[in-house]
């Protein structure tokens, strides 16, 4: 899956990569709300500085007025501040973040006053991690605009999907309640890390019938990818947290299974 990088390929990846901007059209460069969604980045260092009340309430509310299919608010989100995840989790929040939210899909409430998906366990199960993700994008966007820096984990202090059935036992889930990210706030420490490799518009973007991606493309983006993770982590490689993840995914399908088909268990 992964090939070695020479070290030409590594460092005209990085060029690649620390030259990637993001490219908003000359006529729309002063919209503000464009730009706090085009400069966002994934911020994995964060200042010691705390989230005031009133600004996490508002990042919170971005979440609860979220786009959701039938109005149906399928998510939960389980708060917490340092003090309260090292109480739980007895260790600091992941990238010394100032609050958390693990963001969960939850189709136990609704299911209080009405069976909406009866015997759809995969639709129903869709539908309520394509909400909670929406809800997650907003407070993602919300605290950029109030200028709190975030990153979402699945799988970094086994808080996310790939821990999902420790989760489940940690903070008592019930069934039809399933963690899918933690989402870390925080004022970022320092400039904000470069753009990671961005595919382009015209390889993502198609009308009428599917359109093959380019090979090369594809080749050179995953080149930049290992270069990047390389950057970042002089003593770790991209193949290594390739293999963290998928040491993860066996027992995590095993829990989800049990979780999304629980009516047949
Ligand atoms: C659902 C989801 C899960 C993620 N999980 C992790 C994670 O466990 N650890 C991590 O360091 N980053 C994680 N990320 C952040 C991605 O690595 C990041 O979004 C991606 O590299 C693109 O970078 P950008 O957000 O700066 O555009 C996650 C992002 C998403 C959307």
């Amino acid at each position: 899956m992964l090939t070695k990088l020479g070290p030409v390929t590594f460092i005209k990846s990085l060029a690649r990569i620390l030259s990637g901007r993001p490219q908003t059209p000359p006529s729309l460069s002063d919209n503000e709300l464009l730009g706090i969604i085009l400069k966002r980045r994934s911020v994995r260092s964060f200042a010691d500085q705390s989230i005031p009340d009133d600004v996490f309430a508002a990042i919170l509310e971005a979440g609860r007025l979220a786009p959701s299919t039938v109005n149906l608010q399928t998510w939960s989100f389980a708060i917490f501040t340092d003090s309260s995840w090292r109480e739980t989790f007895g260790a600091a929040i992941p990238f010394r973040g100032k609050r958390a939210v693990i963001v969960m899909g939850d189709t136990h409430r609704d299911k209080l006053v009405a069976d909406v998906f009866p015997y759809s366990p995969l639709v129903e199960y869709t539908i309520a991690v394509m909400n909670a993700s929406l809800a997650a994008m907003n407070m993602n966007v919300a605290a950029e605009a109030l200028g709190v820096s975030s990153v979402m984990l699945s799988e970094t202090g086994r808080s996310g999907l790939l821990d999902v059935g420790y989760l489940r036992e940690k903070l008592g889930l019930p069934d039809g309640v399933f963690p899918l990210m933690t989402i870390v706030f925080g004022y970022a420490r320092g400039a904000h890390p470069p753009m990671p490799p961005k595919l382009p518009l015209d390889q993502i973007c198609w009308s009428g019938q599917y359109k093959e991606t380019d090979r090369a493309l594809m080749e050179d983006w995953w080149a930049q990818m290992q270069a990047g993770y390389k950057a970042g982590h002089p003593f770790s490689s991209f193949e290594a947290q390739l293999r963290l993840y998928m040491s993860k995914i066996g027992q995590a399908e095993a829990d989800l299974r049990k979780i999304v088909f629980y009516g047949e268990r």
